[in-house]
């Protein structure tokens, strides 16, 4: 088997308190099945010029990481990276600042990252990138030339053409992913906008349904959801909510419903408009006031733009707002925390948590939905409320879908999730549990990394077959249950 090279912006270097977010949660236990080389930045900003790239050997893996300058860390990732291309993917136009110096930030450390990969790079690797950061790379490596199979994968979501073409110099940028030999995306959506983007913006010429010419090269593109460790999950959430810990929090709660939500401070997830449905909640349903508690853990991320101080100062005052005018001497409605916490931590309260607040504006995936509905106990399941516009709502398309827009809708599904009986509670979860389990984290790494490697593997036949082979399987299942009941 050809050794796996990953290349992303974070690198998650174990013991070292890295934080990748869900990249990290997808690509570490790929990379410690396979083993490999992990390649990125260190998360350091080094004051004169970078040293020679740090390795760190741990468990067959490989992590290979370089500092940046303190010009490419605010040009590449505060500047083009994060306050253009992440609000543009998010599909937040009026929120990107775009500035041809950050453009060219993001070029040059592309660059910097292929000249210093190359070092170690085998003809045989294959290359697998990540990420909104890395768009030409393949490009800068190609041109190095390097023919090995590289394929890039998109955590977050890729606007319709429509919007994209707001960006300025899209032509000189989103054309170099033509360099990959596989592009992959969280949902249908994406890849059809990034078709369609290739099509009518770059006149590129279909091979098929999922395959595009460029220059002289083929490159597919295809949709594999990132999943999660489904049973390992399960099993964790299960041990850790008889920690200390959790039964501190719960012993707290005074026998209090706990709602939860999770996520990095960004504007992306949507937490203020979460905040003011949860006031709304308070205010049309005031038989729950005093009942529940929702528990709000919100780490700080990018504080180094505008954007993200603007969003932390808006959330502290929502909290105090609600906590004033709700509260009593014997009960906080909202807790807020920035503190991050471990993974077997939030397994357990999400265990113990009746409801689960997962309402982002637009979200490529949203792992910390599945991870929810993995940590249940199937008997007695909580209820994940999610937003129609994350990527999650496909599979778990039983949760309460909202439009976190829409902060009525937010606070009647609310009431509904906690109010909600056993059998259904059951029921919904039972349905997402599946379609978790059928996509589990190890089937999207093989599915990628086996379609790189079979250029001949036409992608829409899998996707079919798949299907195929799920209809036949729902159809055996409801026909034992049709024959059950007769029995
Ligand atoms: O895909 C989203 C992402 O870029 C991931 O790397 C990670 O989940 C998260 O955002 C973390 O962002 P940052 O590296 O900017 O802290």
């Amino acid at each position: 088997m050809a050794r796996l090279v990953v290349v992303s912006n974070r690198v998650g270097v174990p013991d070292k308190g890295a934080r990748a977010g869900g990249l990290e949660v997808a690509i570490r236990p790929t990379l410690k099945r396979r083993g490999g080389v992990w390649f990125g930045w260190s998360g350091r900003v080094a004051e004169n010029k970078p040293g020679p790239a740090k390795t760190v050997e741990h468990d067959n893996v490989s992590y290979v990481t370089i500092d940046l300058r303190k010009d490419d860390y605010q040009e590449f990732y505060n500047g083009f990276a994060n306050r253009v291309l992440w609000p543009i993917l998010h599909y937040r136009l009026d929120l990107a600042e775009f500035t041809r110096r950050d453009l060219s930030g993001y070029f040059r450390v592309n660059e910097f990252f292929a000249s210093n990969l190359e070092k170690l790079l085998r003809p045989d690797d294959v290359v697998w990138v990540h990420d909104y950061h890395l768009i030409p790379f393949a490009k800068a490596l190609r041109e190095r030339g390097h023919k090995n199979k590289i394929g890039f994968f998109l955590h977050i979501p890729f606007p319709p053409p429509e919007i994209l073409t707001a960006l300025p110099n899209h032509e000189r940028l989103i054309p170099s992913l033509g360099n990959y030999d596989l592009i992959g995306f969280q949902t249908e959506t994406d890849a059809d906008n990034f078709s369609r983007y290739l099509a009518n913006e770059c006149g590129l010429k279909r091979v098929d349904d999922d395959s595009f010419t460029f220059d002289d090269r083929v490159v597919r593109v295809g949709v594999f959801p990132v999943g999660v460790e489904t049973e390992a999950f399960g099993q964790l959430a299960r041990r850790a909510i008889e920690s200390k810990f959790v039964r501190e929090v719960l012993g707290s709660l005074f026998g209090r419903a706990m709602i939860i939500g999770v996520d990095r401070l960004d504007y992306s997830k949507g937490i203020p408009e979460r905040m003011h449905a949860f006031e709304r909640f308070l205010t049309s349903f005031p038989g729950w006031r005093g009942g529940v508690t929702y528990l709000q853990i919100t780490p700080h991320s990018r504080s180094g733009i505008p954007e993200y101080a603007q969003i932390a100062r808006m959330l502290g005052e929502a909290v105090g707002r609600i906590n004033g005018t709700f509260g009593e001497a014997s009960w906080t409605p909202v807790r807020y925390i920035n503190k991050s916490h471990s993974r077997t931590a939030l397994a357990g309260l999400y265990r113990a948590a009746r409801a689960a607040l997962v309402t982002p504006l637009r979200d490529g995936m949203n792992l910390v939905a599945k991870e929810y509905v993995a940590a249940q106990n199937a008997e007695d399941p909580g209820v994940l409320i999610l937003s129609r516009f994350a990527g999650a709502a496909r599979e778990c398309a039983a949760a309460l879908l909202v439009n976190p827009y829409d902060p009525e809708g937010v606070a009647n599904a609310i009431d509904r999730a906690l109010a909600m009986r056993l059998e259904e509670r059951r029921q919904r979860h039972a349905v997402n549990y599946k379609a978790l389990l059928r996509n589990d984290l190890s089937v999207w790494a093989e599915r990628f990394l086996g379609t790189l490697g079979h250029p001949n593997l036409s992608l829409l036949s899998v996707e079919k077959l798949a299907a195929r082979v799920q209809f036949l399987h729902d159809e055996i299942n409801r026909l034992e249950a049709d024959m059950a009941q007769k029995r």
